[in-house]
């Protein structure tokens, strides 16, 4: 058949081809028919002396413990951390030293649940073990993805025709992205929804699924037009730790309309109802009578979770080789890619201009920072504090720009260079920043850092020094971590080319 899982990553349910997650739903329907039979340790033998590092960050039930259970079954171990209380990520590790710890005690392969869109990404570029994403912020959660998948071909075998709903948070929650994504490689599926303008289902995955993958979405006004329009329903809770600017009680109010209780499934008493859980008790986005009636599938789903991730370690572990630790990182994995540095035109001609322009001055070594906002090297200085580090820095405030005339400011940094960290910290605070490498009185290097422009993405923490990346995905330019997309880079291009 083709397929081979052995020591490969799983960082997005997009990277699996149709054949893929038919074979695996296939795997784990064999793993639940053992189980239903008696059989649970059949496969016991299968990764004796093999470990699996469970990495996280964020809470979790039902995932870290069925990956635990699953491993145990097949005669793995786990070890690792549920929070960082009791490790060392209290006295501020980051990512890259954490993980790379675990490789060193010997892991074989891990998975990783981190609160940042794009980290597990991060993890798996830095370790040379296969690596799971066990939740990524707001961004994918393909595990889980592969056990809803498991679940909804149990009830609607070959998946293909599907009418699914999809209802609660569908803005912050990553399972929604995830199964969406999953869904939207078979054929005919419709996906009908119904949110909260705060809650809706994110523009760009909406565009993948019409534009892209010829998915049929559909928004309708009330939960009872969803049920009536859908075999399933998937229901989520808010993700209230990553809804900004709403307290829980506004959460609660804009969710009332959307909750599910048995009034509104007498629009489809067929209806079965599915969500990744947990349910949140103080929301009760699905009410309690719903948990005893036959409508209520969420149960079973969950424990699909053990046996899709006991076929997932098993694919991905059994009969291969326990992969050596190399304590150096790949310098690679480290740089930003060239293309995200835009480098000026070598015509000696123009190396020099940043020198002649009168308000900039003369500068034999440093850095000068053209196109900042007007107004904001105030707020650059208190964030960097230059001045108390002993930074010679003149500021060059409301400069109306030669072609256009807007105000902006420069800065001037005589004698040094920047840091990554510290250019990445002026581009998150002024992103049209321009930064002039100057050395022996020639601007040698000039570029924009072009960030990711979510916000959430792993490559905006400061503190953890992850290099912005874009790879080219179909026709977009897309965050190597978060893969959002980056549509704006060529403009930017552009617009340097140009200045
Ligand atoms: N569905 C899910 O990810 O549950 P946990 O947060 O409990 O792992």
């Amino acid at each position: 058949m083709g397929i081979n899982f052995r020591n490969r990553d799983i960082i997005t349910i997009d990277d699996f081809s149709r054949q893929e997650l038919e074979y695996l739903i296939q795997k784990a329907q064999e793993m639940k028919k053992l189980e239903k039979s008696g059989q649970r340790y059949q496969l016991n033998k299968t990764l004796e002396g093999k470990k699996l590092a469970s990495l996280f960050y964020e809470n979790s039930t039902r995932t870290r413990t069925s990956f635990e259970t699953a491993m145990h079954e097949l005669g793995g171990t786990t070890f690792g951390f549920a929070g960082p209380e009791g490790t060392s990520l209290m006295k501020k590790e980051n990512i890259l030293a954490t993980v790379m710890m675990y490789w060193a005690n010997h892991a074989d392969a891990a998975v990783m649940r981190h609160s940042k869109d794009g980290s597990v990404q991060w993890a798996a570029d830095v370790l040379g073990i296969p690596v799971i994403n066990g939740g990524d912020g707001k961004n994918e959660h393909p595990t889980q993805a592969l056990l809803d998948l498991v679940t909804i071909d149990e009830l609607v075998p070959g998946i293909d025709g599907l009418n699914i709903g999809f209802g609660g948070d569908l803005a912050h929650g990553r399972t929604i992205r995830s199964n969406a994504l999953a869904l939207s490689k078979f054929n005919n599926i419709t996906i009908h929804w119904a949110a909260a303008d705060e809650l809706a289902m994110p523009e760009d995955l909406i565009d993948t699924l019409k534009k892209e993958r010829g998915v049929k979405v559909k928004r309708y006004d009330s939960v009872e037009d969803v049920f009536r329009n859908s075999n399933i329903y998937y229901m989520t809770r808010p993700q209230k730790e990553r809804i900004k600017g709403l307290n829980e009680a506004q959460i609660n109010d804009i969710l009332e309309k959307y909750k599910i209780d048995m009034h509104k499934i007498l629009s489809n008493p067929n209806i079965k109802i599915l969500h990744p859980m947990p349910v949140d008790s103080s929301t009760a986005e699905i009410d309690i009578t719903v948990f005893f009636s036959g409508n209520q599938y969420f149960i079973a789903q969950a424990e699909n979770g053990v046996f899709l991730r006991k076929a997932l370690l098993y694919e991905i572990l059994n009969e291969t080789d326990h992969i050596l630790f190399n304590s150096s990182i790949d310098e690679k994995v480290a740089a930003a890619n060239d293309k995200d540095y835009i480098t000026k035109s070598d015509d000696p001609n123009k190396k020099s201009d940043i020198n002649e322009k009168p308000y900039v001055g003369k500068i034999d070594y440093g850095v000068v920072i053209d196109h900042l906002e007007d107004g904001i090297t105030a707020e650059i200085e208190a964030k960097l504090q230059f001045s108390k580090r002993g930074y010679r820095v003149t500021s060059v405030l409301h400069e109306p720009s030669t072609k256009t005339g807007k105000l902006k400011d420069f800065l001037k940094i005589k004698d040094k260079l920047l840091t990554p960290r510290e250019i990445k910290e002026i581009a998150m605070i002024s992103p049209n920043a321009t930064f002039n490498i100057i050395k022996d009185r020639d601007v040698v290097e000039k570029f924009k850092y072009n960030l990711c422009k979510n916000e959430n993405c792993i490559t905006r923490v400061v503190n953890e020094d992850v290099p912005p990346k874009f790879d080219k995905i179909g026709k977009d330019l897309r965050c190597h971590y978060c893969r959002k997309p980056y549509e704006k880079l060529c403009q930017i291009i552009q617009n340097l080319k140009n200045s």
